[in-house]
């Protein structure tokens, strides 16, 4: 069968089902094709909660991510294509550490990055995605009457948060980082300049300081995708310092520009475990519990309330 053939199948299925399916920037772009909704981790979460209806939610991004979508609907069910598809980000973290840095850090409210699991998020006091990181940081300062706060798993993101506001950051770990996103070395970027002198730099802020620090640009993928949106007039050339699929995303919207990934390893190949096979099977098999993202209630109750708290903001 032609990936067409099997899109159509997909769509067709999807059509006699009571099913939603949402795919990150990051997936192949066939699965982006044929999504209800495409976007960054907290567009995602936002659709979870306030636009899907449906009895399932085929969630085509990293576990976490379904995992959040599971918390957030917790009377459907959520399906993960490929239920090995996991961050490694998120490993960095455990709600043993956690509680351990609570203890040294009484006074500090503890901000936890979206890329982490469900018994970690349990343990915090509010949620954050690199969309909204830095507001939501100041908000816990002001909250908490306090100077700085624990920040895990990814040190890359909370060292972005503490340069734009100036807040410190304790890092639960010191080094935690994304494996696709700390490989972007200055050396990448001042090759591409080199390459591409009118080309304007957009980095994620999972990436390195000294790699941030030479971008025009340091956003989320949202961030990134408004910005080539809202610059159609004025600028045509790009170099994308994010996973491979925001690029061909930008590709297929904006035709007219040129992009280049800032380094050609920035794959994400735990993002890239789903594909259009897993996910025909997943409609001919809504109830397969083998493809289930199901948080323990006990846990998806404590969970939920930093999920919210950060979705109020
Ligand atoms: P976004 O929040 O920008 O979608 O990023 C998620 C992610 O996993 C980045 O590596
Ligand atoms: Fe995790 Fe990095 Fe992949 Fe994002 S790109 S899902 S942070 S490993």
């Amino acid at each position: 069968m032609t990936i067409k053939q099997l899109q159509s199948t997909i769509l067709d299925l999807k059509s006699k089902n009571d099913v939603t399916i949402l795919a990150h920037y990051y997936q192949p772009i066939e699965i982006q094709e044929i999504a209800d909704h495409i976007g960054d981790s907290l567009g995602l979460s936002r659709i979870a909660k306030e636009k899907t209806n449906t009895e399932y939610i085929i969630f085509a991004g990293v576990r976490f991510m379904a995992e959040t979508a599971s918390i957030l609907n917790q009377e459907r069910h959520v399906l993960i294509p490929n239920p090995e598809s996991c961050c490694p980000m998120a490993k960095f973290l455990t709600p043993e550490k956690v509680l351990e840095f609570k203890k040294r850090y009484p006074n500090n409210p503890i901000i936890v990055y979206v890329n982490s699991t469900a018994d970690v998020k349990a343990e915090a006091d509010i949620c954050c995605t690199s969309s909204n990181c830095v507001e939501i940081t100041k908000y816990m300062i002001n909250k908490h009457h306090c100077d700085s706060v624990l920040f895990g798993p990814d040190a890359n993101l909370a060292d972005y948060v503490e340069q734009i506001s100036g807040i410190k950051t304790i890092k639960m770990p010191e080094k935690g980082h994304c494996i696709v996103h700390s490989q972007l070395t200055q050396g990448d970027i001042k090759g591409m300049k080199a390459k591409h002198p009118k080309a304007k730099i957009l980095v994620h802020p999972e990436c390195k300081r000294e790699v941030r620090e030479l971008a025009d640009i340091v956003g989320s993928t949202a961030h990134m995708y408004k910005y080539v949106e809202s610059n159609l007039n004025n600028i045509t050339e790009y170099i994308i310092g994010t996973e491979l699929g925001l690029l061909e995303r930008l590709k297929i919207d904006f035709p007219g520009n040129k992009y280049t990934l800032a380094n050609e390893k920035m794959i994400c190949y735990n993002m890239k475990k789903h594909s259009l096979e897993l996910i025909e099977y997943l409609l001919n098999h809504l109830d397969d519990k083998n493809f289930e993202v199901k948080v323990p209630n006990e846990t998806a109750k404590r969970a939920l309330k930093p999920i919210e708290e950060m979705l109020r903001h």
